[in-house]
Order: structure tokens, then C-alpha cells, then sequence
């Protein structure tokens, strides 16, 4: 299915699904607490949120950057993140593609893409496009998800079209031109989203996913953010 006809569709329930889900809660706080971690003690002029879909993450943004750019291929996606964001003097929405982002070289200081890059066909490009959009000294944050996890094992969703193992990861991100300083793992151990909705289930995994992010179990991570740096 093309990436845009699945989001069309997905946009309807993907707030109010994140919105009830424990599983959720623990991996937007994971991504969260890998953003402020790598951004401590610093804030940026202009942030660039690339595939911001229904804007989930401009918030967290907005805590470290001035302005922020919101940016996705899906006009339904986009529609909703606008009627959160509308009246947001410091947040501007537009349709793009990673693959050709319109924007001039050394633009944002601060350069993200949060479960995007997975559905993009040519993941290498996307990358140059946000090392080439980042200021020297700019942090990237690219989050990948892994051909060795059970999610990939147990599904076959055809608008996922890129799974990358962290080396390939890290070796796509120094191709980039990027200095890799981090990785974080998500969804370690949450083979289903279920578990999450067990007695205790949110606790026991809040701290095991919190625990391990950074272990060498996150090779088999479902998904996993690779912190960088334009040098
Ligand atoms: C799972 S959603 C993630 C949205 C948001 N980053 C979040 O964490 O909630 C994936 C988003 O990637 C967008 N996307 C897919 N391919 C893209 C591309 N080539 N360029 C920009 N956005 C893309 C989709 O439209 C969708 O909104």
C-alpha cells in the first residue's frame, strides 16, 4: 500500500490509539527522554520535525527551539498536527518529502525524524537531506527500525519498506556525514503491544524498556533513535 493511502487512513484513530495505549506511553516517553537528554543544557534557534505526522513530538520542540518546522508527506497527518498548531505563532506545517526536503543547506539547528525514515524508499537520501538541512554543530536524532525484531518477524506491513540493523544504521548516518554519538533502543522487550495492558504491565516494562535502552539488547529493539551530530 503507498505510504500516503495508509496514512490517510491510520490519521482517523492515531491520536486517540497513542492517546489510550501503555505501550505508547512508554515508547513517546523513551523518545522523549532521549530528545531532552541529548539536548540538555542547550536550546536552538530553528528545529526541523521531519515526518511530524499528526505533530506528537512538536511539543517536545518546543520546550528546546525558538521556532519549529513541521514537515510530512501526508496531507491527513498534517491536517491534524494544523489543528492543534494553528494559532502557534513559533510552529510551520508543510507537505514535503524527506527524500528532497525544500529547505537551503545549514537551515535548522536541530533535526529530527521520529518512525518516518522506515516507510521512506530511499532511506540513504533521506539522510543526506537532513545531515545536508543541519547547521555544524547541529544534533540529528533518525529513528530506524530493525529487520531482527518479533515485529518485523510476526508482520509484514507492505507500507514499511526500510528495516535497518544498527550497524547499518550507524554506517547509513556516517555516510550522511554524520558523527554518531548515541543509540537508544525501543520496544526491547513489548513484543505486543498487550503485554502493556496486563496488571502491572506498564510499570514492569517502563522500567525494563528505561533499563535497557542502552544495553547491547537493543540490537533486537523494534525500533531504535541514532543520535548525531553535523560536524
Ligand atoms: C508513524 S508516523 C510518525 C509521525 C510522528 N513522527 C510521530 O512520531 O508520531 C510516520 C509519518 O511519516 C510520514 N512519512 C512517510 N514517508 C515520508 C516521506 N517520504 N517524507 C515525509 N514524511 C513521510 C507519514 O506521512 C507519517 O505521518
Amino acid at each position: 500500500m503507498e505510504v500516503r493511502q495508509a496514512y490517510n487512513h491510520i490519521s482517523k484513530d492515531y491520536d486517540a490509539h497513542r492517546n489510550r495505549s501503555p505501550y505508547f506511553k512508554i515508547i513517546e516517553g523513551l523518545t522523549r527522554r532521549c530528545f531532552l537528554e541529548n539536548t540538555e543544557g542547550r536550546s536552538f534557534e530553528f528545529g526541523l520535525d521531519a515526518g511530524c505526522g499528526t505533530g506528537r513530538n512538536l511539543p517536545m520542540f518546543l520546550e528546546k527551539c525558538r521556532k519549529v518546522q513541521g514537515l510530512d508527506y501526508t496531507p491527513a497527518m498534517l491536517e491534524k498536527a494544523a489543528a492543534v498548531f494553528k494559532s502557534a505563532p513559533n510552529v510551520d506545517l508543510m507537505i514535503g518529502d524527506l527524500r528532497d526536503l525544500p529547505f537551503q543547506d545549514a537551515s535548522f539547528d536541530l533535526t529530527a525524524s521520529f518512525k518516518a525514515l522506515p516507510h521512506v524508499p530511499n532511506i540513504s537520501q533521506a539522510l543526506r537531506e537532513l545531515a545536508r538541512v543541519t547547521k555544524p554543530g547541529g544534533v540529528v536524532f533518525a529513528e530506524f527500525y530493525s529487520p531482527w525484531s518479533f515485529r518485523r518477524l510476526l508482520t509484514r506491513m507492505p507500507h514499511f519498506t526500510d528495516w535497518r540493523t544498527v550497524d547499518e544504521a550507524v554506517q547509513l548516518m556516517e555516510e550522511a556525514g554524520l558523527k554518531v554519538k548515541k543509540v537508544y533502543g525501543l520496544r526491547t522487550f513489548m513484543v505486543t503491544e498487550y503485554l502493556c495492558y496486563l496488571p502491572g504491565g506498564y510499570r514492569f516494562f517502563n522500567y525494563l524498556e528505561n533499563r535497557f535502552t542502552h544495553s547491547f539488547l537493543n540490537r533486537f529493539s523494534g525500533y531504535y533513535v541514532v543520535v548525531g551530530e553535523k560536524p
